[in-house]
């Protein structure tokens, strides 16, 4: 009488936990490696992490082509929105059910342009990252039918996540490159603006009502720009100065598109203010340094890949950056925590926590 009695309470309590799996919101990532949970790893390109020591920290302990010692952003806002973390879209898993938690779209090297990452070859530029969100929601609907198709892309939290590659990987990637030839810096900051907002109108078209859209972080602090532009340390001033020109059109961009739609369907994160908490001062923050790459090799572990036989750190916790370019699970979850709580200085109109709040008494 008495497992009787138990059991049913434990079916009732396995009944609600999997309604509210159900009805928690779908998760859609869209950008570059900041955000690329292993899509790349599909694909016949340069631009990976699939091999040890990527993964050291992830609960499998093993490479998952995220580019981060453990977790990387999006899966920190699933753990946060109590999801699953999204499957990469091109993972053979992504099917049945699983398509309703959501998908990332993401690739590692590509950026706002085109010919953004054209060293990298093969990889998911955004145009592409937006046909598979097409063909995403044709998979759904044929799924849960073309209504419950459209609520769920209209209800889901997304993130976009570019412009990085844009510097890196293309207008700084050699002297003299093309895009630096063609564009002063303050025009090419102006070019890539409108292209973003081409981008970003695109995904509104396709049904996305509420997008995270992060700014870049301080490119010229990244260890790899320490590595090669910097005399003792300080941040890299050409790749400072592009962030701090892109970063704020950037934010007003996505005001003027908010304005125009009359909602506030995009959100602007701050990530350059978010990483400049630490870098400048990475003791306060549990960081022994924000300067060193725990992996890597050369002037500030700055030089080169990850790789099995690079320099890596006994704990990573103490590292602001993983790698060359990428921040460490620990810094990540310094990221979100902003993204969910932060003020409107890094989070414009509103932070995550406000937006959850918002959507669930709709
Ligand atoms: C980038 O490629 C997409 C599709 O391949 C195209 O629609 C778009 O116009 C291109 N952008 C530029 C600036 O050439
Ligand atoms: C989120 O933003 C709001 C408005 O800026 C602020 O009042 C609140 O303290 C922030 N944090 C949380 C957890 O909501």
């Amino acid at each position: 009488m008495h497992t009787i009695f138990v059991s049913w309470v434990l079916l009732g309590l396995l009944a609600a936990c999997a309604g509210r799996q159900a009805e928690a919101r779908a998760f859609l990532v869209f950008g570059d490696s900041l955000v690329d949970s292993g899509n790349n790893d599909y694909l016949a390109t340069t631009a990976r992490a699939d091999s040890y020591p990527y993964g050291i920290d992830y609960p499998t302990r093993r490479p998952t082509g995220r580019f981060s010692n453990g977790l990387n952003i999006p899966d920190l806002i699933s753990e946060h929105i109590g999801s699953e973390p999204t499957l990469p879209y091109l993972s053979p898993q992504l099917t049945g059910q699983n398509l309703l938690v959501g998908a990332n779209f993401a690739s590692a090297g590509i950026g706002i342009l085109n010919d953004t990452g054209f060293q990298f070859l093969n990889i998911i530029r955004i145009y592409k990252q937006l046909e598979y969100f097409q063909q995403y929601q044709t998979r759904v609907s044929a799924l849960v039918g073309p209504e419950q198709a459209q609520r769920l892309v209209n209800e889901a939290l997304i993130l976009i996540t570019l412009g990085g590659n844009d510097f890196v990987n293309n207008y700084y990637l050699v002297p003299f490159s093309a895009r630096s030839r063609q564009f002063s810096l303050p025009d090419y900051v102006v070019y890539l603006i409108s292209e973003y907002r081409k981008v970003l109108a695109r995904l509104y078209e396709l049904g996305a009502r509420r997008v995270l859209v992060t700014g870049t972080g301080p490119l010229g602090c990244v260890p790899a720009e320490l590595a090669q532009r910097s005399r003792r340390g300080e941040c890299a001033v050409e790749l400072q100065r592009a962030a701090s020109l892109f970063n704020p059109q950037l934010a007003d961009m996505v005001n003027s598109l908010n304005n125009q739609i009359g909602s506030d369907v995009f959100i602007y994160a701050d990530a350059f203010r978010m990483h400049m908490n630490f870098i400048s001062n990475p003791q306060a923050y549990g960081f022994v340094t924000s300067k060193i790459a725990c992996c890597g090799q050369g002037p500030y572990n700055g030089v080169g890949l990850c790789t099995i036989v690079s320099n890596l750190c006994p704990n990573r916790d103490l590292y602001a950056f993983w790698d060359s370019f990428h921040p460490s699970e620990k810094a990540n979850r310094i990221i979100v925590q902003i993204i969910l709580t932060g003020s409107n200085e890094y989070m414009n109109p509103m932070n995550l926590s406000t937006i959850l709040a918002l959507d669930s008494k709709t």
